[in-house]
């Protein structure tokens, strides 16, 4: 079969045009949704009398049997025939003859390949919905592994104040809550049956769109043909969903890669995680998390290529639309892999239990200890900060200040004073809902538990 569109043309295509202008080298990826949209389409068109019993039947085998091609790895992927769609047409006119060539009736690729790339965001929005599921868990699990233990909470990457390890394990957990949350929007936008719009105007059949839209799983049907074929918005959404994740990914990947250096000592990586030089035998490198952390820029690159793809881009379909795939497909498949990656690592993770949280991380307690013996606040924030110079001065840890010496800056200080320079008392005069405080950190817990629950009925 010559070109589809070989109707007008009385030159051959160049070679290197037929190059340029292919995307079966990447849209083969959706080579199953446009089976299913084809059984769909193929529906419509019998439901509107547009063809034939028999040829319905004789397009429905063709299908049937190209996709078992397709799901065996036995298709034969060909450049000559540009695209996803037009291969697929082709092998189905091989398959049956003549009747092939009713199958895109009321149809155009315009339609069609954004239906395509629908239901593809569906199923993956799902997938990657389930691995933050199962990193959710993770950091669950490994929180109430360290329900008691306590690290330095840091601010300006300096030691700020002793926190439950639970707590901060959690922070990221409420990270990737709203990462889940805002792939669910994304989903119900994406949603949206666009077939039955033609190539911008619509279809000149009674093609039933809600026939169509039940048969493809859509709970919806789109209103307007040309903003349904120019339309890539909900594919800029998802790519603004995997970069926030990507984002999130890589923080917590620096934290780790801090944590596990030989100056912070936080944590053990599991060997089978690390990889090792091919120069240094004693090195143990953190590679997966630090590209987990190069990956998010990759994803990232791939948002702002869709969004400056469409910048300017005329009504309706233009054909710079055919680049939105590889960015789609490439992002979509790092961050699976990058979340895969990151479960694992906080599955096998281990914090050291004798992490030194340092002093001067009480100073904060100190003065707060002022206020409840009446002292305004900024006048005990300048009294501890004498006492942190004073115990630097002197190398004196501030929990080997003696009261005599805590009452060289303050007569406020009395003898319990002492008892609340400690990481545990730190975490234990902690009021507020949200805090690290330990009730509040199983508060956290427990809700998790809950949403849990939430994402399992999704
Ligand atoms: N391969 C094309 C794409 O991915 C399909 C649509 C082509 N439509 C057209 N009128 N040339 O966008």
């Amino acid at each position: 079969m010559s070109k589809a569109w070989s109707g007008r043309f009385k030159e051959e295509i160049l070679k290197d045009v037929e190059l340029f202008t292919e995307s079966i080298s990447f849209d083969k990826v959706l080579a199953l949704y446009d089976i299913e949209q084809d059984f769909a389409h193929l529906e419509a068109l019998l439901k509107a009398n547009v063809i034939s019993k028999d040829s319905y039947e004789n397009i429905k085998k063709g299908l049937q049997k190209i996709k078992e091609e397709i799901e065996k790895n036995e298709f034969n992927y060909d450049i000559s025939k540009e695209d996803i769609h037009m291969n697929i047409e082709s092998r189905l006119y091989e398959l049956i003859g003549e009747d092939a060539k009713k199958l895109h009736t009321g149809r155009s690729r315009n339609d069609q390949v954004n239906t395509d790339l629908r239901l593809y965001l569906k199923k993956h929005i799902l997938d990657i919905f389930e691995l933050l599921k199962a990193l959710k868990q993770q950091l669950i699990l490994k929180a109430k592994e360290y329900e008691n233990l306590i690290i330095p909470g840091y601010t300006h990457l300096q030691r700020a104040q002793p926190v439950l390890v639970a707590h901060y394990l959690l922070s990221f957990k409420e990270a990737f809550v709203r990462d889940s949350q805002r792939l669910i929007d994304a989903y119900r936008r994406i949603d949206t049956l666009t077939l039955g719009s033609g190539a911008l105007a619509g279809a000149d059949f009674p093609l039933d769109r809600f026939l169509e839209a039940s048969i493809l799983n859509f709970s919806k049907i789109s209103r307007n043909s040309m903003d349904a074929v120019a339309d890539r918005d909900f594919a800029i959404e998802y790519m603004f969903c995997l970069s926030a994740i990507a984002m999130h990914l890589s923080r917590m990947a620096e934290d780790f890669i801090i944590f596990n250096t030989e100056e912070f000592k936080f944590i053990d990586l599991p060997d089978s995680l690390c990889t090792g030089s091919s120069i240094m035998p004693q090195k143990k490198n953190p590679d997966v998390l630090e590209l987990i952390r190069g990956k998010a820029g990759r994803i990232y690159g791939d948002l702002i290529n869709l969004m400056i793809n469409l910048k300017g881009l005329p009504m309706t379909y233009n054909r710079d639309l055919q680049e939105d795939k590889e960015p789609i497909f490439d992002a979509t498949n790092t961050i699976l892999n990058s979340l895969k990656m990151m479960i694992l690592i906080v599955k096998d993770m281990k914090f050291r239990e004798n992490i030194d949280a340092g002093n001067l991380l009480l100073a904060t307690d100190l003065a707060n200890y002022l206020v409840e013996q009446n002292i305004p606040f900024r006048e005990a924030h300048h009294i501890v900060g004498n006492i942190v110079a004073y115990s630097l001065e002197r190398q004196k840890p501030l929990e080997s200040l003696t009261k005599e010496e805590l009452n060289l800056f303050s007569k406020a200080f009395d003898k319990d004073a002492k008892d609340i320079i400690s990481k545990e008392s730190s975490i234990l005069r902690k009021k507020t809902y949200g805090s690290t405080h330990k009730d509040f950190v199983k508060k956290q817990l427990e809700l998790s538990s809950l949403e849990e629950n939430i994402d399992n009925n999704l």
